[in-house]
């Protein structure tokens, strides 16, 4: 049934259309964006808990002109009176909304409701793994910090593994060119990642001055049972502190998807190095959004 294009993963974009939204995001940046989305309805729904990813989505909607609709999965006729996703995503672009942001526990399933819903579905994060739209403004972080992006190297530091922020991002560098190192132990980090074109380094100490941008992960402990090796070795073996912090070149950029957990990934001392990049990443992610609407239900804007 579906006719219209989607945003699964960042598979879904070539790179000069990577390199269009970059652009995008700059122009919006920079001068308002206009009502380009006037008249389309958006419907966010988050079968799982998001401050950063919602909240950018319907600030960016709005900023469009869109109507901007929240669809809690606990209200919906879903939830208790047996309607199937499928009939839920025909039902509503029978009734014209435009655009469907998904977030779900379940890796797959933003693509599966793709299928069945008539207008564009935006994956804002499924399971562990894929987080398109992270990746986006991560991605647009650093280029927005170096210029070019490749030859550069960007060390991703954590539990790997269930990340699907990790997943998108690592594709997306790959194909612009990066170095990507990633960073954790076994448990965390399988060694067969090694065999997708990334170099798997164990010691976080040996990547602190070669790295241009460092990006930390919190453990995704919701996706897991039992935590794989012993906490306070992993936090004393993977935790940015101002101790590695004083290794790192003064350029060095630190990055974090957010939501970060002090005293695991990082301690403070990481809040108040100047290179910390969060806020512009959380800056970053409405205009992305915006270029990332914009572009799905208008195309290429032809320049006047
Ligand atoms: N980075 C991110 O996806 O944050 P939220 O879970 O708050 O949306």
């Amino acid at each position: 049934m579906r006719t219209r294009r989607s945003l699964i993963d960042l598979d879904d974009l070539n790179a000069d259309e990577i390199e269009y939204l970059f652009a995008r995001t700059r122009q919006f940046e920079s001068q308002p964006p206009g009502h380009l989305l006037e008249g389309v309805a958006c419907a966010n729904m988050f079968f799982e808990q998001s401050t950063r990813t919602y909240t950018s989505f319907a600030l960016a909607q709005q900023r469009l002109g869109a109507y901007s609709i929240t669809l809690a999965p606990k209200d919906l006729s879903l939830a208790t009176k047996g309607e199937t996703m499928e009939d839920t995503a025909i039902t509503l672009g029978a009734m014209g909304i435009g655009v469907l942001v998904v977030r779900h526990p379940e890796p797959g399933f933003p693509a599966t409701v793709s299928q069945w819903f008539d207008g564009h579905v935006i994956n804002a994060g499924d399971g562990g793994h894929a987080h398109p739209t992270q990746a986006l403004l991560d991605i647009y972080t650093i280029r927005d910090e170096f210029g070019q992006l490749a030859g550069r190297s960007v060390a991703i530091v954590g539990d790997i593994l269930h990340s699907r922020v990790a997943h998108s991002t690592i594709r997306g560098l790959q194909r612009l060119g990066v170095e990507v190192v990633l960073v954790g132990p076994e448990p965390f980090l399988p060694h067969d990642y090694a065999g997708k074109g990334v170099r798997v380094e164990r010691d976080f100490d040996a990547v602190l001055r070669s790295s241009d941008a460092i990006v930390l992960l919190r453990i995704q402990r919701e996706r897991f049972a039992e935590m794989p090796l012993s906490f306070e070795e992993y936090v004393r073996n993977y935790r940015l502190d101002a101790k590695r912090l004083a290794k790192v070149r003064n350029e060095t950029i630190v990055m974090h998807p957010g939501p970060y957990n002090r005293g695991v990934e990082l301690d403070d001392s990481v809040l108040l190095y100047a290179g910390w990049r969060y806020a512009k990443q959380v800056m970053h992610g409405v205009s992305v959004r915006m270029a990332v609407l914009d572009f799905l239900c208008n195309g290429v804007a032809v320049a006047s």
